[in-house]
């Protein structure tokens, strides 16, 4: 079955899916994205996704291209029309296409939105989920604004590539005082030797995942302590537990970081509970497909 992709207004064939080169998006990175999860043919926190991605617009002073209630529509016809069940569903927002300029433009444009969709071997996943991850550290050289969820992505393409070159599939990022930021796609996490759930507060230095918010949900569910501070790289190698979260992966296991290995360098107890609860807990919508 071919794919098909929403492109300004219009669903086309995948292979024929394009924008137009002064796009501001391709230009200068001048636009935000999201990534939300399809499970068994249903969006999972589209409304949190949604609610994000209009914090993140308006961060670039734009606006929804569409109401709230056409994009839901255009999400779900793009899932049906791709008739895919498990996978993940990215909406890109851009400026839209004007004379390549820094300032914004001076005529009214239409902001361009692209709506995509993609199946995922949840078996895969699922399989690296019972071992838990690799991960690497890199200095956290990013721009002060990464709670915008910016299509500019290049220091965590260099990051997650530099992660794959040391045989890890994922980087944390570090800032100038050893502590931990977030992962190159994702939040970053431990269980401490006390049981205390441990991540970076909501500021400027991280984004505010999605997951991440599900996750405190979960834990406070659960009766776990949470404590939203930095830890530092040497806190997490003594940690009984790590792990990662993101829309992609869900609550993802971290087993070792930089060659060094988590506790037994197994998946956690703590960890395991949150994975296994997160689709209770996360806002599941109706079955599209
Ligand atoms: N990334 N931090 C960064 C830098 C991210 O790119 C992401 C998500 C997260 C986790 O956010 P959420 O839980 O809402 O997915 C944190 C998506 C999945 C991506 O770029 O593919």
């Amino acid at each position: 079955m071919s794919r098909i992709a929403y492109v300004n207004g219009q669903y086309v064939p995948f292979r024929e899916a394009r924008v137009h080169i002064e796009d501001r998006g391709y230009q200068l990175g001048d636009g935000v994205y999201e990534v939300c999860e399809i499970r068994n043919g249903a969006l999972v926190d589209e409304r949190r996704h949604l609610l994000r991605l209009e914090r993140s617009l308006s961060e670039l002073r734009m606006t929804m291209p569409v109401t709230q209630s056409a994009l839901r529509f255009v999400m779900a016809e793009t899932v049906r029309r791709n008739r895919v069940k498990d996978g993940l569903i990215y909406l890109q927002v851009t400026r839209g296409v004007a004379r390549r300029d820094h300032g914004f433009p001076e005529e009214v444009i239409k902001a361009a939105l692209v709506v995509t969709v993609r199946a995922l071997d949840r078996k895969k996943i699922e399989k690296a989920a019972e071992v838990g991850i690799a991960v690497i550290t890199v200095p956290d050289d990013r721009w002060g604004r990464v709670d915008i969820k910016t299509i500019g992505l290049l220091p965590n393409v260099l990051a997650r590539q530099k992660a794959k070159d040391a045989g890890a599939k994922d980087a944390w990022f570090v800032d100038s005082e050893g502590l931990v930021t977030e992962g190159a796609a994702s939040n970053a996490w431990i269980v401490t030797k006390d049981d205390v759930l441990v991540t970076r507060p909501s500021s400027n230095r991280i984004l505010t995942g999605i997951t991440r918010t599900v996750a405190k949900e979960i834990a406070i569910k659960l009766q776990m302590t949470v404590e939203e501070r930095a830890f530092s790289v040497a806190e997490a190698l003594a940690a009984n537990e790590a792990f990662l979260t993101s829309a992609t992966q869900t609550v993802m296991p971290v087993i070792s970081i930089d060659g060094h290995k988590i506790a037994s360098g197994k998946p956690g107890p703590v960890t395991k509970r949150l994975r296994e609860e997160f689709h209770r807990t996360a806002e599941i919508g109706p079955k599209i497909v």
